[in-house]
């Protein structure tokens, strides 16, 4: 039960290298259950959430070996199990997108329901509707999904939402299916468009990724390959909003600019200064007068979700009132009622957020309740004056490879400890 003990007013100034993005190893991981041969991917982040995945396929008679450095070899040949346990899954959503691909390798898939989480209920509808579409059956059992289907049939599918996982699940399925598959309305997150890319130098044949519209031919099998992932955009973001908090100046090294493009928007209306510098460096600085500024959090390319609770920490202290609407998950606000304990002035209706912007937040004892609300207070913790203690950092390692090493580097006082004391746990 690790804490982060945050010595806050402090200006971070220097430049931060951005890790691979989470989101798209974790899709490409199950991606790589579809290939008969090895495939090495590179640019991996070490996160608690790569190595729940990496217990899941090795759960699948797979072997997932580290290759140092952030590479990963991943031997899919060997996948013989068609089920995994309940804990694994449950302990992380993302664990799920193994359906699809397990179901196009083997005929069968049976995996445990994610059940819900801290920021919402998060059905996989979407995902069995897919599958169904493709002459998968599908049923709910004893709080598991059931696919089978002895080989699955390209079919057009709609997505009464864009939802990035279903988009993942329906896509990675077709790549085996006989014939074409047309996914409408699909989500055109980056990380898909990583996931297809991937996919495709293993041999799939996929149009589209990116918009609304992906088209799927698919094959026989599919082989092995070499790839690296794309930057994370939801950590670069992070510390973006970092410079701008803490007054700071910092420069987010190995980042895409066009992958965070809403979000420099939005820093850039707020009043800091943002240069792309070159096509892979981003420099944001909170130096001038900031003020206030509406967020509507949408799917890519509008504003993350992901960055919500971020941006809502910057908002606090920014003079005038900020409107925060959530419309992605239904109740991602759990880190409201913490940066209340740090003097905000924050009201919350339904999916809309009101922040009152105050002169200063005050350090505190406050809990990470999911994994970017924890960065939302690591945040606030940096800008308040005084101590602020963040408990439950486990939920940030599962997002953010070394954060307060990254942070200290660049003059945040920030440092670990561990409680041993099970009161204080
Ligand atoms: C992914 C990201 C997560 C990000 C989210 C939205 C991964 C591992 N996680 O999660 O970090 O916050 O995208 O950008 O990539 N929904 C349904 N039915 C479904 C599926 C989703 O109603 O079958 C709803 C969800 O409840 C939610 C919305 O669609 O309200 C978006 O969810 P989705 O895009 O699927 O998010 P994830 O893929 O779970």
């Amino acid at each position: 039960m690790d804490r982060f003990i945050i010595e806050g007013e402090r200006p971070l100034v220097g430049t931060i290298p951005v890790n691979g993005a989470k989101n798209a190893a974790l899709a490409i991981m199950a991606g790589a259950l579809l290939a008969e041969d090895a495939v090495t991917l590179h640019n991996v982040p070490r996160l608690i959430d790569v190595q729940v995945m990496s217990e899941v396929l090795g759960s699948l008679g797979v072997a997932v070996r580290p290759q140092g450095g952030g590479s990963l070899r991943i031997d899919a040949s060997t996948l013989t199990d068609h089920t995994c346990p309940y804990d694994l899954v449950t302990k992380m959503r993302a664990s799920f997108f193994v359906l699809g691909p397990i179901l196009a390798r083997l005929g069968q898939a049976r995996i445990p329901l994610p059940g819900g989480c801290a920021i919402g209920s998060r059905p996989v509808d979407l995902h069995l509707k897919g599958l169904r579409s493709l002459g998968a059956k599908v049923t709910i059992e004893h709080g598991y999904a059931e696919a089978t289907a002895d080989r699955l049939v390209g079919a057009p599918v709609y997505l009464d939402y864009p939802s990035v996982g279903a988009t993942e699940t329906i896509m990675m399925a077709a790549c085996l299916a006989e014939g074409t598959t047309v996914i409408d309305n699909c989500a055109q997150e980056p990380e898909i468009v990583d996931l297809a890319q991937f996919l495709s130098k293993c041999g799939a044949r996929i149009e589209g990724a990116g918009t609304e519209q992906i088209v799927v031919h698919g094959r026989r099998r599919l082989g092995g390959c070499e790839h690296a992932t794309i930057p994370d955009r939801i950590e670069a973001g992070t510390f973006m909003i970092a410079a701008a908090i803490t007054r700071g100046d910092l420069t987010l090294e190995g980042i895409r600019p066009e992958l965070v493009a809403s979000l420099i928007s939005k820093l850039q209306e707020i009043g800091a200064t943002v240069a792309v510098l070159d096509q892979d460096v981003v420099r944001v600085a909170g130096d001038g007068p900031l003020q206030a500024a509406d967020v509507r959090t949408m799917p890519f390319p509008g504003f993350p979700t992901d960055l919500q609770a971020q941006i809502m920490s910057l908002l606090a202290v920014l003079p005038g009132t900020s409107v925060i609407s959530e419309t992605v998950f239904e109740n991602r606000f759990l880190h409201v009622d913490e940066l209340l304990r740090m003097g905000a002035n924050i009201k919350t209706e339904g999916n809309v957020a009101v922040i009152q912007g105050v002169a200063e937040l005050t350090g505190a004892p406050v809990r990470a309740t999911d994994l970017r609300a924890g960065a939302a207070l690591v945040l606030a913790g940096l800008a308040a004056r005084g101590q602020t203690v963040v408990s439950d950092v486990h939920y940030i390692d599962r997002g953010y490879q070394d954060i307060e090493k990254k942070l200290s580097a660049v003059g945040g006082k920030i440092s670990r400890t561990g409680v041993t004391d099970p009161i204080l746990a």
